[in-house]
Order: C-alpha cells, then structure tokens, then sequence
C-alpha cells in the first residue's frame, strides 16, 4: 500500500530537524510540493532542506501547481473549503500517478503539521477506495516552540490554559475570553493593535529560528508602534515576513 508521510521541517533549517523527520525524509521516493510561483522562498527552503538532510539523493520531487484560494470571496470558511478540495485533488492524482503501488511520498510541513497547516486536511480529502493510502505524522518545531525559546519563556504559567488563535479572530473578537495568554498566528495586520493594552506583555517574533530573527517584547502600549515598523521593514526586504506572538496579561482588565 502507498505511504504518505507528512513531515513537520521546523522553520527550515537543517538543526530544526528531529531524527525521526531525518529518517523519514531519507525514506521518502517522491516529494510533493505546493509550488505557489518560482519566488516561492518556501519551497526553495525545502529543496535545500532536502539536499542536505539526505544522504542518498533518490528521491524525486512533482511540483504541483497550487490552486489560488479566492481571497475576494465574502464567505471565508466556504472559501477555504473550495481551495482544500482543489488542492485534494491535484494531490489525489500525484499520489495516484506518481507513486507505485509501494511507494512513500513526503510532504514536508512548515513547523509542526499540527498547528494551522492544510495538509492533513488536504489528505483526508485525497484518498480514494481505489487508491488508499497510510497517512504518517513526524511532528516538527512549531514557530510556536521557536518563539518560547527565542524570549526564554514558557508559554503556560502555572495551572493555566493557553489559547492560540489567529489575527484575525483576535481583531474581528477581541481578546478571548477565559484565558490571560494568547498566542496570535496568521496575522498580517498588527492585529495587537486592536485590543486594550493595560497590563498586556508581548512577546514578538519575525523569522523565528532564522539567522535574521526578529524579537521585540515588553510592555503591549509602549513597544507596539516599535513592532509595527519592524513589521514594515523586514517585509519591506525580502517581500514576505511570518511572525507570531504571545499576549499575556499580568493585570485583570478595568471593569466598567
Ligand atoms: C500557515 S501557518 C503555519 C504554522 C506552522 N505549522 C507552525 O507550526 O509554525 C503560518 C504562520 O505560522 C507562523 N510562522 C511560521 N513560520 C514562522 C517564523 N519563522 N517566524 C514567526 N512566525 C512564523 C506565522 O504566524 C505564520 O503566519
């Protein structure tokens, strides 16, 4: 039966890898990859990932074509909906076409394929009765560990819960409630600027676990503006920027 193993890469650098990932690349026959365009800094990332975590190159890699997601589309659930069933079936046919029947394809997942990654999804969507596969996970560092070790914090204090979302839900929701710490993902628009910033830390991170990481942290009213231009600028340079964050309140907010 056809193996697809879904790999989580951490942030793209060879150390980020766990031995697991390592082994499971090396057992990999065909890599597939999402290609989004040939400026995809992502996938070149992977490729060399590639180069230099296997030892015995082959392997193959099948570029897909990545079917666009409507980005204008008012309902935004139906939206994601239609794109994971376009990318089902583009990756339905490659596991079809491209593999024998004893084969092992990779896809290799940003981070940790548990935290806002399609992939799985896009699987369970893939498979047909006339072309089963077995689905393998190798967990990977998530920005979300990177940026606890880049400020040398924990994420949880003691015996409380976490709440990781996105942008944005925290700017259309404001902050969740239940909870004193949030992790923020998926925000392309300073979405901290939104909430009430009395007795709020942040800690920030741009370009987690690469050599031009990007930390800001303190006190939310006093070093926003400082993370906006930051923001800005690391955007400005390479065309893309990734940053994630964590809020967490040390004050109860002001009851009316
Ligand atoms: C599609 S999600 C994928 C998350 C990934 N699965 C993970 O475990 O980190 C993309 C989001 O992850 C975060 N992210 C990914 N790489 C990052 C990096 N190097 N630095 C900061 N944030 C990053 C950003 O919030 C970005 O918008």
């Amino acid at each position: 039966v056809r193996t697809v193993k879904v790999i989580g890469v951490g942030m793209g650098e060879v150390g980020h890898l766990t031995g697991q990932a390592v082994e499971a690349l090396n057992s990999v026959d065909v890599f597939l990859v999402l290609e989004k365009g040939a400026d995809d800094d992502l996938a070149r990332l992977r490729r060399e990932l590639c180069q230099r975590a296997i030892r015995s190159p082959t392997y193959r890699f099948v570029e897909l074509d990545d079917p666009r997601r409507d980005r204008a589309a008012g309902d935004y659930d139906r939206a994601v909906s239609d794109w994971t069933a376009a990318r089902a079936a583009v990756v339905g046919r490659a596991i079809r076409t491209e593999l024998g029947d004893d084969g092992c394809a990779g896809l290799l997942a940003w981070g940790d394929p548990a935290f806002y990654d399609s992939t799985l999804r896009v699987l369970a969507s893939a498979a047909t009765p006339e072309c089963p596969f077995e689905i393998e996970v190798i967990p990977g560092l998530s920005s979300i560990q990177m940026l606890a070790a880049a400020h040398r914090i924990s994420l949880t204090r003691v015996g409380l819960p976490l709440q990781v979302t996105t942008g944005r839900r925290l700017a259309a929701e404001g902050w969740p409630p239940g909870c004193d710490d949030v992790v923020v993902m998926l925000d392309g628009d300073n979405s901290f600027r939104h909430i009430d910033p009395a007795g709020v830390t942040i800690y920030w991170g741009a370009h987690l676990g690469r050599p031009h990481q990007l930390l800001v942290s303190g006190d939310l009213g006093t070093v926003a503006g400082q993370i906006v231009e930051r923001r800005a600028e690391a955007k400005a340079r390479r065309g893309w920027v990734m940053d994630t964050y964590l809020l967490r309140r040390t004050a109860p907010p002001e009851r009316p």
